[in-house]
Order: C-alpha cells, then sequence, then structure tokens
C-alpha cells in the first residue's frame, strides 16, 4: 500500500485565522501592500456578524470613538491603533464605494442599506489585493518551526512569516463563535485575561417577579455600578434587565454587584415636595404615571409607600418623605442574579492580555511574527459602533506591518 503523504506546503507571506471584521480588515490592507495573504474561516460565508449587526444595518462606527470608549486592563493599549486608523477613514472607504449610511443616535453610524454592503465592501477589498479566501475549512492543527507558521487544514497545508489570531470571542456560539483565539495564544504561551459576557442582558432571581411581570416596559435611565454610568433607554424582559443602558452597564458589572437606575433622569431634588404643593390630592402612583410607563409607576409606588394606599396622597407625606422616595427613585437597586451569557453577549470582554502586543502593530512581544486582532484581544467597546472600529483599527495596524 503506498503511504499517503502530507500535501505539500502552501507558503503565502501572512496566513490570516478569522473572516470577521477584523480579520478581512488586515487581510484586505496586507493583500493591498502586495503580501500574499491567506484568509481562513471554518464558516461558509465570510464577516456573518456583520450580516447580523446592527439590526440589519450595521452600526459600522462611532463618529465619537475615543480609547475612554473601550475597557481593558490597560487602558491606554488601544490609543495608539485607535489613533492612526480612525473612523473618518471608515466613512471615506464607506464613501468610495457609494454606500449611504446616517447617524442614527449618540455618533453612531448605520448603512441606510444593508449591513451586506459592508461585507461586499471588505470582500472587495480583499478581491483587489488579492486576498485567497478559503471558507467552510476547519483548522486541524497551528504550529511554529523554523521561523514559519504552519496551519493545517483537511487536505491543505500553508506556511508563513506572519499569523494573525482574528477569530474573534466565544459570544453567540450558535455563530460559530469560539475560544479558539485563546487556546492558540496558550499554545504559544501568551496570557489570556479571563473572558467574560458583555453586553450582554441580565438575569433577576425568581423573587424579584414583580418586575419580570413588567416585561416589555421600557424608560429612560442612567444606570450605573461603580463610576460607570450610562443614560439610555432600560427594559424589563421575561427574565430580567436589558435595553441600551443596561447592556452598557453588563460591560463594567462583575458577579454578585448590584447595579443601580435612576428612574427619574430627568426630574432634579425636591420634584415630589414641589409636585405636593402643585396637587396635594394627587397620589404617589398618578405623580408617578405621569413620567414613567403607568404599569412601572403602579409597581413602584406601593413599594416606596410601603404597601399603603392612604399615606399616597402626597398631602399625607412630609417633605422629608417624599425626600426619601425621590433618593429611592433616583438609585433603584437591583442585584443581578447573573447574566443571559455567550448565547446572548453582544461582545466577549477580556481576552488576549494586552501586555503581550505591541500597541503600534498588534505582534507578539515574545513570538515575533504572531498578531492578535479584533474581539480576541482584551479590549472592548461600549454598544454603539465601537467595536467595529476597533476591528477596523487593530485589523489595519496589523495589515500595515506583516
Ligand atoms: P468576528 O466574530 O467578527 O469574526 C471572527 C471570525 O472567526 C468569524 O468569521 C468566525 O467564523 C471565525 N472563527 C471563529 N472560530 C474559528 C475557528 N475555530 N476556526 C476558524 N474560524 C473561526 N459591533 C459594532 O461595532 N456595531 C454593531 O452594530 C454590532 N452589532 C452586533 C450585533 C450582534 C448580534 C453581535 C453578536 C455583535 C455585534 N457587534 C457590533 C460586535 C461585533 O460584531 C464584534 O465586536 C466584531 O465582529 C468583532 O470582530 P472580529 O473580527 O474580532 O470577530
Amino acid at each position: 500500500m503506498p503511504r499517503l503523504s502530507k500535501p505539500a506546503p502552501t507558503r503565502v507571506d501572512a496566513i490570516v485565522l478569522g473572516a470577521g471584521a477584523a480579520g478581512l480588515m488586515c487581510a484586505a490592507t496586507a493583500g493591498l501592500r502586495g503580501r500574499r495573504v491567506v484568509l481562513i474561516d471554518h464558516a461558509p460565508k465570510a464577516g456573518k456578524k456583520i450580516l447580523i449587526s446592527g439590526g440589519g444595518r450595521c452600526n459600522f462606527t462611532n463618529i465619537h470613538a475615543e480609547p475612554a470608549n473601550f475597557l481593558s486592563e490597560n487602558p491606554h493599549f488601544a490609543k495608539s491603533a485607535l489613533s492612526r486608523y480612525r473612523p473618518q477613514d471608515f466613512i471615506d472607504l464607506v464613501d468610495r464605494y457609494g454606500i449611504a449610511w446616517h447617524e442614527k443616535t449618540l455618533g453612531q453610524l448605520f448603512c441606510d442599506g444593508s449591513a451586506r454592503q459592508i461585507v461586499d465592501l471588505l470582500l472587495d477589498q480583499c478581491r483587489q489585493g488579492g486576498v485567497d479566501l478559503r471558507l467552510g475549512q476547519s483548522i486541524q492543527d497551528v504550529g511554529h518551526a523554523d521561523g514559519l507558521f504552519h496551519v493545517t487544514l483537511n487536505d491543505q497545508h500553508f506556511e508563513a512569516k506572519s499569523l494573525v489570531l482574528a477569530t474573534g470571542g466565544p459570544s453567540i456560539p450558535k455563530m460559530g463563535a469560539t475560544g479558539f483565539a485563546y487556546e492558540i495564544a496558550k499554545q504559544f504561551d501568551l496570557t489570556v485575561m479571563p473572558p467574560r459576557p458583555a453586553l450582554v442582558p441580565f438575569t433577576l432571581d425568581p423573587d424579584q417577579s414583580r418586575f419580570t411581570a413588567l416585561a416589555g416596559v421600557a424608560t429612560e435611565t442612567i444606570a450605573s455600578v461603580g463610576a460607570a454610568a450610562f443614560r439610555e433607554a432600560f427594559l424589563f424582559t421575561h427574565r430580567g434587565l436589558s435595553g441600551p443602558a443596561v447592556l452598557q452597564i453588563s460591560s463594567y458589572w462583575r458577579p454578585g454587584q448590584s447595579i443601580e437606575l435612576n428612574l427619574v433622569p430627568q426630574r432634579t431634588a425636591g420634584w415630589l415636595a414641589q409636585e405636593k404643593r402643585n396637587r396635594p390630592k394627587s397620589n404617589l402612583q398618578a405623580v408617578l404615571s405621569d413620567i414613567l410607563p403607568a404599569r412601572l409607576a403602579q409597581t413602584l409606588a406601593p413599594i416606596v409607600t410601603g404597601d399603603s394606599p392612604h399615606a399616597a396622597q402626597l398631602s399625607n407625606m412630609s417633605d422629608k418623605v417624599l425626600s426619601a422616595i425621590e433618593t429611592r427613585l433616583a438609585r433603584w437597586p437591583f442585584r443581578p442574579s447573573g447574566t443571559e451569557g455567550y448565547a446572548k453577549a453582544e461582545v466577549t470582554a477580556g481576552g488576549i492580555s494586552t501586555a503581550e502586543l505591541s500597541s503600534r502593530t498588534m505582534e507578539a512581544k515574545r513570538v515575533p511574527g504572531l498578531y492578535c486582532i479584533g474581539e480576541c484581544v482584551d479590549v472592548t467597546g461600549w454598544l454603539g459602533g465601537y467595536n467595529f472600529q476597533w476591528a477596523w483599527a487593530s485589523g489595519v495596524v496589523a495589515g500595515e506591518t506583516l
């Protein structure tokens, strides 16, 4: 019997693992510089998360993106890449392709049409750069010998001086997300900061059922934990709390902590005493119903008045009591039992330690030729286009170097 021999390796300049936002950007940038690049993904199509992002319209950047909008063990790490590839650079690219866009709110830019346009743009850039795109490939092995990285697929074998990890984080496993980048990083002895679900809804214990019964009720809030605070909408769900303000704060939350919601962010101190003077015969629920959804007011009023309907008439309450109620409404504590986990997390916080990487190039300091970009790195953006901006910026600075 003749022995089956391993296929002869195909030599390229760079192997990029993961054809998501960061990998596509990096491969295109390197390809357009004349590098021979192979871009490998186990999914049958490129940029799956881009396609579903922003409700199908892709919130592709945020015009206010700056390092303060990112979480990382080292808050300075993202500065270099973010300053070298700015939101305007991506907007210029989008404009070159004639893709119409609009600002929705808070600097968040969305396609007028479809997220497909962003994926097509990136694929076209890759085509122009001669990138060899290999989709639907399962990676059997990654190794390093004689100054070259080796990547083995089922029936192919590539070798290159540069290897880029761009396989993202484990958020939304049913879309094919994995912790593969962490495994490879550990194989090369790089430290991985403990990953955790971020931009994720909270769950509440069953004893909080009077709040989960409000599923679908939404209102504006200032959500806070520690020094972090976000003023946006929040939403009760059947299992807990969600909505932009809550998703934002979830990235800063650690198990066991309480969060606070300011349920009356538009009111200033003394507003209830003023209401008492304006309409003394009104009860608290009626007053709250004027500024909050009726069902929420109905739930909150008995809690803050100790279930006493008589006392709930404003004229029966001292200014001191009203002031205490104001404080309670402005600092409503919720102790989440947990989060909805990776199944619902928009991103993964933590990841490959920034201490291992050059902030200018994303190259591993101790493993020359190995680059880590995008979500697999311990840099996590706020909700609102920041995570794609990080993917573009880290992808470009690596692509300009390798
Ligand atoms: P990304 O996840 O994009 O790509 C990783 C690639 O690696 C994937 O193609 C995957 O198939 C591949 N891969 C994984 N494991 C592999 C393995 N073992 N072998 C081979 N390939 C493998 N951000 C934002 O700024 N604006 C927005 O509107 C949204 N909206 C949004 C909606 C939803 C529902 C989610 C889940 C996320 C967002 N995000 C977002 C976040 C954003 O999608 C995310 O931060 C970027 O896609 C990260 O880019 P990466 O390229 O690092 O990973």
